[in-house]
């Protein structure tokens, strides 16, 4: 029997049945699911996003399954990643899709969406954005504002439609999150309708000619392992909804409650969703509401790994560097938010180093791992970032003219392309080389 050890994700979740891992080491060989990931770096070169299907079905699954004990929705939040691929295999599991953005939207239908299966979000519609997400019959607008409410009336009246609104309501709760960029549901954020405001916003929502309110909404932040600000949440929406009911408000039919959900980074320990719907069932079931969540870390965080070549080792002030292939531009996630990416040599030689891990780019925040105790490594060799599954991809950026890597599916012992790496060519596919100058 060959050992199997569980790379990086036999930690992480509480709960029963959990979790398979994507990526394993079977007799110190790399894995995704059946692809060793020395061969694939080969086929498909570096810097690459390797996903594991599996991994995001069992994701899917688990949290779905969780939740059945109430009426729900699970509709996955695009904005985590979005390529066909991801979203091919989550259609096919039955989820839905959480869009913030026409360009999220176009992706969503693209990929076999249908119009009832999208909630739109996001704190900064266009006009634009909202005739099309009322044109594709979207189940829900979730609005921020009561201003965002009007236009929503003014634009499906033209259309000659009702617009689905929810109410984003800023619960306005104390959140814990790694990192205060990604915390929203406190007094004073940006995100949602201040809590004292929302019944006015309601009223109106409901007398409006051509906008129904039928749903509330709250999204308290991201990263997050504690479930008592859910739970206040949850609370603060129930009253809301039933002041509106004693009102002869009575149109609501969704609770949205967000994403959120923390994953397993280092050695934190992502909610016991089982235990999470327990604790809503007694808040949500009396409501006879569908709760509706919108994950995106939860499902694919972990299911994601950024392979990546050394370039060159280096030593300077007392620092040993490796600079890698990836850096910033491939994940901005330890730069922007100081985030922790574990990061193992596929291949490992034996041996630990201390490391700082940099990228190719011009700027000293462009950094993968600083001080980092690792897997000994020299030029040429292949290293694995983990957990790059969410806000990966979506956030890389050309910077320095640096084309995007390739992001490749695996299923099983099988693995496609399915974001091509970008070329030279199209970095500069829309400038114009003979603009047309014009009168101003
Ligand atoms: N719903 C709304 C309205 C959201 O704004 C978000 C994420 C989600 C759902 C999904 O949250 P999740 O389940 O993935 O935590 N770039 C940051 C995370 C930003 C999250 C923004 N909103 C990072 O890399 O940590």
């Amino acid at each position: 029997m060959p050992e199997v050890r569980d790379g990086v994700h036999g930690r992480g979740v509480v709960g029963e049945g959990l979790l398979t891992s994507g990526f394993t080491r079977i007799d110190g060989v790399l894995n995704c699911e059946g692809v060793g990931i020395e061969v694939l770096a080969r086929e498909v070169g570096t810097p690459a996003y390797v996903y594991s299907s599996a991994m995001v079905r069992d994701r899917y699954a688990h949290l779905d399954g969780a939740l059945s004990v109430l009426p729900h929705r699970v509709h996955y939040t695009l904005k985590a990643n979005s390529n066909a691929g991801i979203l091919r295999v989550l259609r096919e599991q039955g989820a839905g899709v959480d869009v913030v953005s026409g360009g999220e939207l176009f992706r969503a239908l693209r990929a076999g969406f249908a119009g009832s299966d999208i909630i739109f979000g996001g704190v900064g519609k266009s006009a634009d954005e909202i005739r099309s997400a009322l044109t594709a019959g979207v189940l829900l607008v979730n609005a921020e504002s009561e201003a965002e409410v009007r236009l929503l009336d003014r634009i499906a009246g033209e259309l000659g439609v009702t617009a689905p609104v929810g109410l984003r309501v800023n619960p306005e709760v104390t959140v814990h999150s790694s990192h205060r960029y990604i915390k929203t549901g406190e007094k004073g954020a940006k995100f949602g309708i201040p809590f004292d405001d929302v019944l006015a916003v309601a009223r109106l929502t409901a007398e409006l000619p051509h906008t129904r309110l039928v749903g509330l909404d709250m999204h308290i932040g991201s990263q997050l392992f504690r479930l008592d600000p859910y739970l206040d949440g949850t609370e603060r929406l129930v009253g809301l909804l039933e002041q509106l009911r004693a009102e002869g408000i009575d149109t609501i039919r969704y609770l949205d409650i967000g994403g959120g959900l923390g994953v397993a980074y280092e050695a934190e320990q992502s909610p016991d969703v089982e235990r999470f719907a327990r604790a809503l069932v007694s808040r949500v079931a009396p409501t006879g509401l569908t709760l509706i969540m919108e994950p995106g870390r939860f499902i694919v965080g972990n299911a994601g790994m950024l392979l990546t070549r050394v370039l060159y080792r280096k030593h300077s002030g007392g620092r040993d560097f490796l600079v890698t292939d990836a850096g910033m531009t491939e994940l901005l996630r330890p730069s922007h938010y100081d985030a922790y990416h574990r990061i193992e040599a596929v291949t490992p030689r034996g041996g630990q180093m201390m490391a700082d891990v940099v990228g190719p780019v011009c700027e000293s925040g462009d950094f993968l791992a600083l001080d980092r105790a690792m897997d000994d490594a020299q030029a040429g060799d292949l290293l694995a970032v983990y957990d790059v599954g969410a806000y990966g991809y979506v956030m890389a950026s050309n910077y320095n003219t640096r084309p995007r890597g390739v992001e490749v599916m695996v299923d099983g012992d099988q693995f496609a392309i399915v974001t091509a790496r970008e070329r030279y060519e199209d970095l500069v596919r829309l400038e114009l080389d003979e603009p047309e100058w014009r009168q101003g």
